[in-house]
């Protein structure tokens, strides 16, 4: 298939130079097309035939319900047919933003899109581009993240490009998502609004709007099997062997990281906070990408700084990790899943398995 490309111009009207794009959503074709989380993979949301194009086009299983995007809070009367009071809440408060709500389904919704489950994702995007994109389509558009499934995300139209080009109708390139980690989900179904993924909106963020909230238990035990389908799987991942470092100060530890790699010939993706990254001496052996100043910087670039490690063809990537406050939480748990759950801890000067493999030259 040929892929077309629309390079926008911030000076023409978004009307015009989206019509083609949403001209070929409504004949029920794909189109990647930018969010501020990630770009997403975009067909008609109330369209079956089109909805298993998007799981074609991503090898994705299923059993791995989509999002639906919607640019007006009305139409949630379409697409649920019960709103909690937390999900009215949440609506007000986040929408349009980084936020998707699982509410229950309306029939209009077909069970492609919500892989058979009696509860859909929805999210309104805060976009300029996707939000016009959807108004022109006339409907809600479903999309998952635009990368092949277990890639990570991509939040480039370039990245984009690397894993959708030949598949799908066509890519709008409308810069880089500037917050970089997907939406928050919270189910608003339970008897306590539970977070199904962290993302965007922190649970600080929404403890002060809803009072009390839960994390799904799968998301911090590896023992218990995640609420939301698309949890369970490795994903985000690069192709080097990955490996975190949780602790206070591990500067140390990465650095002896470092040097035991690269006694084995190996191609290092070093990812860390500046002093760290400051104290490795550079080499063509090594890759460094340091966190940036605060975590809004590195969830922006991470999937980009995973993408790259795997352009430069590194052999192993070690990952400092962060605090889980904030955002952190978000940029945790994908850099968890990235790592496949290779977690290493120090303490007292020495690296302990936490989860996961130790690489054979520790
Ligand atoms: O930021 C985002 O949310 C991006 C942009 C494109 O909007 N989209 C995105 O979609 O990350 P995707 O398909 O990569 O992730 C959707 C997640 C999956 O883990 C899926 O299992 C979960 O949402 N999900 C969808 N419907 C669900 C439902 N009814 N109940 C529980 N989880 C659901
Ligand atoms: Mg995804």
């Amino acid at each position: 298939m040929q892929t077309k490309f629309w390079q926008l111009d911030k000076n023409k009207k978004l009307e015009i130079q989206l019509a083609q794009a949403a001209e070929l959503v409504r004949r029920g074709e794909v189109v990647a097309f930018p969010t501020e989380t990630v770009y997403g993979l975009g067909a008609n949301g109330l369209d079956s035939e089109a909805a298993k194009k998007i799981f074609a086009a991503k090898g994705r299983p299923a059993d791995n319900p989509l999002i639906l995007h919607i640019a007006d809070k009305k139409t949630m009367k379409l697409l649920s047919t019960n709103l909690s009071p937390s999900a009215l809440r949440l609506m007000d408060s986040f929408w349009p933003g980084p936020l998707t709500i699982i509410v229950p389904k309306s029939p209009l919704i077909p069970t492609e899109v919500t892989a058979g489950l009696e509860t859909v994702a929805i999210r309104m995007p805060n976009h300029p581009i996707a939000k016009v994109l959807i108004e022109l389509a006339g409907g809600p558009i479903a999309a998952p993240s635009a990368n092949k499934s277990g890639k990570p995300s991509p939040t480039t139209a370039q990245a984009v490009k690397e894993d959708m080009e030949g598949v799908i109708a066509g890519i709008i390139d409308g810069g880089a998502s500037n917050i970089g980690v997907e939406s928050t989900i919270v189910d608003t179904t339970a008897p306590i609004p539970t977070i199904l993924r962290p993302g965007g909106i922190t649970l600080e963020m929404l403890e002060e709007v809803l009072g009390v909230v839960e994390i799904d238990p799968g998301l911090l035990q590896a023992n218990q099997r995640p609420k939301a389908p698309g949890m369970k799987y490795r994903h985000y991942a690069p192709r080097a062997e990955m490996y975190l470092l949780e602790g206070k100060d591990v500067s140390t530890e990465i650095c002896y990281f470092v040097t035991q790699a690269r006694a084995q010939g190996k191609k290092i993706g070093v990812l860390a906070a500046g002093d760290v990254v400051s104290k490795l001496a550079i080499s063509e052996q090594i890759i460094l990408h340091s966190w940036g100043s605060t975590q809004a910087e590195l969830a922006e670039k991470l999937y980009d700084y995973l993408r790259r490690f795997d352009q430069e063809n590194v052999d192993v990537i070690v990952a400092q990790g962060v605090s889980e406050e904030g955002l952190g939480l978000a940029i945790m748990n994908r850099m968890r899943k990235a790592a496949g759950n290779n977690i290493l801890k120090a303490e007292n000067g020495k690296l302990i398995l936490q989860s996961g493999t130790i690489p054979s030259f520790l």
